[in-house]
């Protein structure tokens, strides 16, 4: 990585300012933290950072208040959270900028931790507001930015405040950043990329960037379907994008003389209803058209099948979005039982944020997937082939 890291700076003695992305699901009865996985990611660097002897002003945004304050997007259950992870008193601030914020940030003995409250309270903050960044800058000495899930945002936190202060990636930044990266610049070869998700359009960005890098690319998901109308079958009423027919028609003639090989789903459970209770049955794509009235919902057992059998060969593996409308139980499966096959490759396998971690997580296999990133919208930029400004922004190695 071309980008400095804690290891680089002294903060011994010196108040620093993280960047964190705690903005984590909260229980809607509770209130509590449901997934503290963004937490846990942050502590290496919490934890180095303590032992050097800093003090440790957390900052992150949890939602999208739009600059309003909003009782239940409070950082006070993060805070509780991070306090029992790390066994350790955890400071809060009412606000994140102001002179009774500074005062406690002032007092905060090395090794203290303080979370300052959610940042995008104010406006200031998506804004990149330049009065604002100072505003954060004045409560330290050195920033660290280790919230690689909000990279891809040039706010006030992740990009204005970097030009102000000595500026450094935290270990969780720089682990994302290592394996999203070299996945695609240096990859153990067969490299396969799997792409779903309900959209072309949503990953026209990646398919673009991936489609000169693999080896092998296999598509499911709603996306697939406007690649299958784009050859000519039938997908009754199925969700399709008519704008995206010519793309999906430049990839297919792209990937014709099987550079990179490319793999579309066989068959697909499909539903007469987008309803978890609808009737559903499995067809053989090639042998039957979707009838009107029905839609495809997931990949079929012999997609997955055929996917995990191609994939048996690869040594570095990408997948970004779910095979099928996996929140729904009946149209799970593909994804899920996908998930359990990409674990047990003997490959780099590098999965994607949002949905496409979730999906590894309910299928039990995480803990076997080389790295599942913090980031969904990071992580699909990051694979389009995008600086992102809250990297850009660190000072250079
Ligand atoms: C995420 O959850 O993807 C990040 O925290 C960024 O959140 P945002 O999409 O609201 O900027």
């Amino acid at each position: 990585m071309n980008k400095q890291t804690v290891r680089d700076v002294d903060v011994a003695g010196k108040r620093v300012l993280v960047r964190v992305d705690f903005n984590v699901p909260l229980d809607k009865a509770t209130g509590a933290v449901a997934d503290d996985v963004r937490i846990r990611a942050a502590l290496p660097t919490i934890t180095y950072l303590r032992e050097q002897g800093a003090a440790v002003i957390l900052c992150s945004h949890l939602g999208r208040p739009d600059g309003k304050v909003m009782d239940r997007l409070r950082l006070a259950p993060v805070a509780a959270r991070l306090s029992e992870l790390t066994g350790l008193p955890v400071a809060t601030t009412a606000d994140c900028i102001g002179p009774d914020v500074e005062a406690v940030a002032r007092s905060l003995a090395p090794g203290g931790l303080l979370l300052l409250e959610n940042l995008r309270f104010h406006p200031e903050e998506e804004a990149n507001d330049a009065g604002f960044a100072r505003a954060l800058a004045a409560l330290a000495d050195v920033y660290v930015n280790d919230a690689f899930g909000t990279a891809h945002r040039a706010h006030a936190s992740t990009e204005g405040v970097a030009r102000l202060l000595p500026a450094v990636a935290g270990f969780l930044m720089e682990k994302e950043l290592e394996f999203l990266g070299s996945a695609v610049a240096n990859p153990a070869r067969p490299f396969a990329a799997i792409t779903g998700g309900a959209k072309v359009s949503g990953k026209i960005g990646v398919l673009r960037h991936l489609l000169d890098k693999v080896d092998v690319l296999l598509i499911g998901g709603g996306m697939a379907n406007t690649f299958l109308l784009a050859q000519g079958r039938e997908i009754g009423d199925s969700l399709v994008e008519r704008d995206q027919l010519d793309t999906a028609r430049e990839i297919l003639a792209r990937s014709e003389d099987g550079r990179p090989r490319l793999e579309l789903p066989v068959d697909a459970v499909i539903a007469d209803a987008f309803d978890a209770g609808a009737s559903t049955r499995v067809i053989d794509l090639a042998a039957e058209p979707v009838p009107a009235g029905w839609r495809m919902m997931d990949i079929g057992p012999e997609t997955v099948r055929r996917y995990a059998q191609v994939l048996a060969t690869a040594r570095t593996v990408v997948w970004n979005g779910p095979m099928g409308v996996f929140e729904m139980a009946p149209f799970a499966a593909g994804t899920l039982d996908l998930a359990r096959a990409v674990a047990a490759l003997d490959a780099v396998t590098i999965v994607g944020g949002g949905e496409t971690a979730q999906a590894v997580e309910e299928a039990g296999v995480a803990a076997q997937i080389t790295h599942v990133s913090t980031g969904g919208g990071a992580s699909l930029e990051f694979l389009e082939g995008r600086e992102l400004p809250g990297v850009a922004a660190l000072n250079d190695r």
